[in-house]
């Protein structure tokens, strides 16, 4: 029987009953239920709206079902609508007429607007932990390979070359504002949406102070049809999940192609790595595929949850209730990308020789040698001529720049001497990058000092949390 057999003469469909559950997706909020639930009895005694003795008993009676729902001694019914009325009809059949009294001025609507956001609020500082991890993990590893020279690219073509170091820290900065996108969504979700009611507020005199500082929450939200009816909090988290995504998609191709036979910059940890079915010889980077191929499902997530709200009149609608398949996913998905990636990260082997000589061809030096007739005076431009012909005759002779006889330098341009050569020597080009930002060890030790601090503010705050 319905909570609102009064008003109807028909049990609903079988169909309708199915098709507008959403127990077997919110089932998963059922503490951060409990846990509004308890603050809202407690709010409701203290300022005299139900008995003291009603709001204890309903307090025990929703620790009892959180113990049981957690030991499993308690199912969800996959009959009941959702979490709400799963766990107000089970607290009714525990404790009788005064758990009829806990949804005296609430509504679902303001409800599960609450539930998202503890819900969310706690996911957020799980993955912050988890992108954390990977920044250390990168952190290290860059410390390694400060001498590690690779090829640089743009247009997947060898460009100029830089170290994996700086490489990973290009990474590093990428997620530490993938962090700072979550704390901003995070810092959003700090107003209490709790007695915003259906979407008029109520007519008791509720304290929405009390239950937003007993729930954690910096303030109550100003305007209860705004409380109950936007879900930009989970739109604004989504987007930076897929933002958070595409990083690690970009890097797992790289990856992928790291461990290729055309680049074997890398070779991935066999525990990190798998067969295949029928070619004895293969060794797949599935993992890094999967978050490619995974991204794809988070923007998804996104797109699905902005088109939901587009077209909704306020207050609250019921496609709304479409918003928690996709949140969950995308939180779902990042979780398991992160913890599968930074392992996998950390375990993998650097070729480091095979990068050294990928860096050697390629002519990545020509930009430098281009520099040293600058630096003696010569335009930037006609020396970017005159190296251009020079790696021509290069391409020609099957030579390097490294390898073309001084003569045929000092035929180019006659500021040519013998100190080309240690000028444009690969670990020349990478030490002499000392720009801010630029590969060079030095520069690379500066960029991973303000990591490290970002790490230290990190940690910082969790404890402070
Ligand atoms: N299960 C619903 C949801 O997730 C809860 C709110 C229901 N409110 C309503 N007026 N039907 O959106």
């Amino acid at each position: 029987m319905k909570l609102w057999a009064g008003r109807f003469s028909k049990e609903a469909d079988e169909r309708v009953n199915d098709f507008n559950s959403s127990i077997r997706f919110d089932c998963r909020m059922f503490a951060q239920d409990i846990t509004g639930s308890m603050a809202h009895a407690q709010m409701l005694a203290d300022q005299g709206i139900i008995a003291a003795d009603d709001a204890r008993k309903i307090r025990e009676g929703l620790a009892g079902i959180l113990e049981d729902l957690k030991s499993g001694a308690l199912a969800f019914d996959p009959q009941a609508e959702d979490i709400h009325m799963f766990v107000e009809q089970e607290l009714t059949r525990r404790i009788g007429d005064a758990g009829k009294r806990l949804h005296t001025a609430r509504s679902r609507n303001d409800q599960v607007a609450l539930d998202l956001r503890l819900y969310l609020r706690e996911e957020i500082l799980q993955i912050q932990a988890l992108i954390s991890e990977l920044l250390e993990t990168l952190v290290s590893l860059a410390k390694e390979h400060l001498n590690t020279i690779m090829p640089g690219y743009t247009h997947l073509q060898r460009a100029q070359p830089i170290t994996l170091a700086h490489h990973f820290m290009a990474y590093a900065n990428m997620l530490m504002r993938d962090m700072g996108r979550l704390k901003d969504a995070a810092s959003r979700m700090e107003e209490c949406p709790l007695g915003c009611g259906a979407l008029a507020g109520v007519t008791y005199p509720i304290d929405r102070e009390a239950t937003a500082a007993a729930l954690g929450f910096s303030r109550p939200m100003a305007n209860s049809l705004d409380g109950v009816s936007d879900r930009d909090y989970a739109v604004e988290l989504c987007c930076a999940f897929a933002l958070l995504m595409t990083h690690l998609s970009r890097f797992s191709e790289e990856i992928i192609l790291w461990c290729s036979w055309e680049f074997k910059f890398i070779e991935l940890d066999d525990a990190f790595a798998t067969g295949s079915s029928i070619m004895p010889q293969k060794k797949n980077p599935d993992v890094t595929e999967l978050i490619r191929g995974k991204t794809g499902r988070v923007t998804g997530d996104l797109v699905t949850l902005l088109t939901m709200m587009k077209g909704i009149p306020l207050a609250y609608n019921k496609d709304m209730q479409e918003d928690k398949e996709s949140i969950f996913d995308a939180v779902d998905t990042v979780k398991l990308c992160l913890r599968t990636f930074t392992p996998m990260l950390r375990t993998m082997r650097v070729l480091k020789e095979n990068m050294r000589t990928a860096a050697a061809k390629g002519f990545l030096n020509a930009t430098d040698c281009a520099d040293y007739l600058t630096k003696k005076g010569v335009p930037f431009r006609d020396a970017y001529k005159v190296t251009g012909s020079l790696v021509a005759q290069c391409i020609e002779k099957g030579l390097t720049l490294e390898t073309l006889p001084l003569e045929d330098y000092q035929k180019a341009h006659p500021l040519f001497d013998e100190t080309i050569y240690p000028a444009i020597a690969l670990d020349t080009c990478v030490s002499c990058r000392t720009s801010q930002g630029g590969p060079a060890p030095s520069s690379v030790e500066k960029q991973i000092a303000l990591a490290e601090a970002f790490l230290q503010g990190c940690q910082k705050e969790e404890n402070h949390g």
